[in-house]
């Protein structure tokens, strides 16, 4: 087999290496190594409490004590203060989608744009947002708490490709939705892949998070377990049998 040369590889987009995380107790991820090509439809998956969210929060400053490296285009990351990254080009959908529920469909998204300075091209960002998500241009009036759920989670979306993203990083985009709202939600994160954009997404529906990516991860207990290809994952007994229940 050819090993890649160094020299002409290219970089990864993001490389997380040994990386150990905690809120302050004990540790809660314990030598994670990941890494993410350009361009490419990542899962991450795993049960409940295996320390996804702590993995992102980790990529994205937000975690008090991190051991190990994380870099994004060679930026190293853990010396990276947490308000610098979004303008790195990470937009991170947390789980939960936290959108202002006083604020206005419209205002909701161009508070996304934050990072990104005030001559940037914000008007053409939020066209292609509404272009993305129809049903918020209809509503860009309203106040983001009358949504329904389904919305709101465009609202979370939106706002993070309001950042005009390299990485867009999604928790549980599809928690507490119906089965019809999930599918339109991956048609579009597919939508936002195929223009260009790498997707992380961690999914609690394990056949829709291995159907969607390329590659995925498989964490348990704060540790990576294993990794593959998404296809040949959604084909593995030790998946089938723990998160498929097949
Ligand atoms: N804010 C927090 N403070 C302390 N412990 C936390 C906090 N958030 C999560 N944890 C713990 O970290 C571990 C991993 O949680 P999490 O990353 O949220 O898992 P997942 O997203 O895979 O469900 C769990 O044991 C959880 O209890
Ligand atoms: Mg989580």
């Amino acid at each position: 087999m050819m090993t890649p040369d160094p020299q002409t590889a290219p970089a990864p987009l993001l490389a997380v290496e040994g990386l150990s995380a905690s809120y302050g107790g004990a540790w809660v991820l314990r030598d994670v190594s990941l890494v993410m090509q350009e361009g490419e439809f990542l899962s991450v998956i795993g049960a409940n409490t295996a320390g996804k969210s702590t993995l992102l929060k980790a990529i994205s400053g937000l975690m008090p004590k991190v051991e190990g490296r994380i870099t994004f285009r060679g930026t190293d990351l853990t010396a990276t203060p947490s308000h610098r990254i979004p303008s790195l080009g990470i937009a991170h959908v947390p789980e939960g989608r936290h959108v202002f529920p006083d604020m206005t469909v419209e205002e909701n998204l161009i508070a996304g744009a934050f990072a990104r300075g005030t001559d940037a091209a914000i008007g053409d960002t939020l066209a292609h947002v509404f272009d993305l998500f129809p049903r918020l241009k209809e509503r860009r009036r309203q106040l983001a708490g009358t949504l329904s759920g389904g919305e709101q989670q465009m609202v979370a979306v939106g706002r993070g490709m309001m950042l005009d993203p390299k990485l867009l990083i999604l928790d549980e985009p599809s928690l507490g939705l119906a089965p019809m709202v999930v599918e339109e939600m991956h048609d579009r994160f597919h939508e936002i892949h195929e223009s260009g954009v790498s997707v992380l997404l961690v999914e609690q529906n394990v056949s829709l998070a291995l159907e969607s990516a390329e590659r995925a991860y498989v964490m348990s207990s704060g540790e990576i377990e294993f990794e593959g290809v998404a296809k040949d994952l959604a084909n593995d007994d030790r998946i089938r049998k723990a998160y498929l229940g097949i």
